[in-house]
């Protein structure tokens, strides 16, 4: 017999944590493995289905052994497979495709990732059309707009529930304020707008605690230009991995967190967004509130000094290319 306070506590924790199917696509790569790993360790995720062309098994097995509740299982490129790692998904993450080489632009990825990413939102598309999509795979500002569509084509188009992650670019500008400041990073909220890839990615240090950070061509450079710092150091063997996996698995908890009715959860993210969309820009990356249906509020960019105005104006005219880039890709080869 439960005393009648221990069945109210059983009730409230049942209720409160839902149960919460994320698939990771691209699982034994160098992003996925570490995310994964971090998926495991998060209380709110049920059950974690990791899909690759090659090595999901393997991955699950590992990840598996770690004594957390929740399930993990591998799934390979079998006529079922994916759609059999879909069903039923909450979140799906994909970190599937090619990453950099030194002197590799993002855009230089585009003829192999755009049809990766196109074939993999189609498989989301037919077996978890209501899932939160978060595509972590690059160009991300083009790699975004071909789900959109493949979703469109589909006639599930939701865009409340498509992300592109950007989560790493305002990881990487608190972490690089706090190398100048001596501050811990954790105090330094720095808002990042735009896309993500070079000078689409506008640093907006006037909002933040130090303003005139935004006249430090050297910090902004950095931040719109960090990626290339890890592609440099690892020289030819691939991009940023370790941070990226947990600004993912930062983005996938801020998600499930919402998802569970948490109020207030921000995060920046390239979304279908109506900031821009005068100007032919239909996605952008700026401060989003989530909520349980996924995008709840896109907000305001906010005031910006002369200095950011100009790396707006700069981030446009490249984010346009990228976005209608990615949407002709869907057309000519639906
Ligand atoms: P990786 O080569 O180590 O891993 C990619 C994985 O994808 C491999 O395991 C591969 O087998 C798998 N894969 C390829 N085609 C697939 C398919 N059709 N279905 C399922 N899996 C498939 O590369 P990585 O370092 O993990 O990077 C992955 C992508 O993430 C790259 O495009 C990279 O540019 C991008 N990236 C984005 C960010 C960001 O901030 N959004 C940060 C870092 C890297
Ligand atoms: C990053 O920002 O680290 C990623 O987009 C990977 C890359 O190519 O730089």
């Amino acid at each position: 017999m439960f005393a009648p306070s221990m069945i109210q506590r059983r009730a409230f924790s049942a209720s409160a944590r839902q149960l919460s199917k994320v698939a990771v696509l691209g699982a034994a790569g160098g992003i996925g493995q570490p995310l994964s790993l971090l998926l495991k360790l998060n209380p709110r995720v049920s059950e974690l289905a990791l899909y690759d062309i090659r090595g999901a098994p393997g991955v699950a097995a590992d990840v598996s052994h770690v004594n957390t509740k929740s399930t993990v299982k591998g799934y390979e490129p079998t006529p079922t497979g994916l759609a059999e790692a879909l069903k039923g998904a909450k979140v799906v993450l994909i970190p599937a495709g090619v990453p950099r080489k030194p002197g590799m632009t993002r855009d230089d990825l585009f003829n192999t990732n755009a049809s990766i990413v196109r074939d993999l939102a189609k498989a989301c598309a037919e077996s978890c059309p209501d899932a939160n999509i978060l595509i972590i795979s690059n160009p991300v500002n083009s790699t975004v707009p071909i789900c959109a569509e493949v979703f469109k084509n589909k006639g599930v188009y939701n865009p409340r529930r498509l992300f592109g992650v950007t989560t790493l670019d305002v990881v990487r500008a608190s972490r690089f304020v706090s190398e100048i400041k001596g501050t811990d990073p954790a105090d330094e909220k720095i808002t990042v707008v735009g896309g993500h890839s070079g000078v689409t990615i506008v640093p907006l240090f006037s909002q933040s605690r130090h303003p005139e950070l935004s006249s430090n061509a050297e910090l902004v450079k950095r931040v719109q230009f960090g990626g290339d710092e890890v592609v440099k150091a690892k020289d030819g063997a691939g991009s940023a991995t370790l941070s990226m996996a947990m600004a993912g698995a930062r983005m996938a908890d801020s998600i499930l967190r919402a998802a569970e009715g948490e109020k207030g959860v921000i995060e920046p993210t390239f979304v279908d967004s109506p900031l821009y969309k005068d100007q032919g820009i239909d996605f952008f990356s700026s401060n989003v509130e989530l909520g349980p249906n996924g995008v709840e509020k896109v907000l305001p960019v906010g005031p910006v000094d002369a200095i950011e105005e100009k790396l707006l104006e700069a981030c446009f005219v490249d984010l346009k290319k990228n976005i209608e880039k990615g949407k002709a890709f869907v057309a000519q080869n639906p």
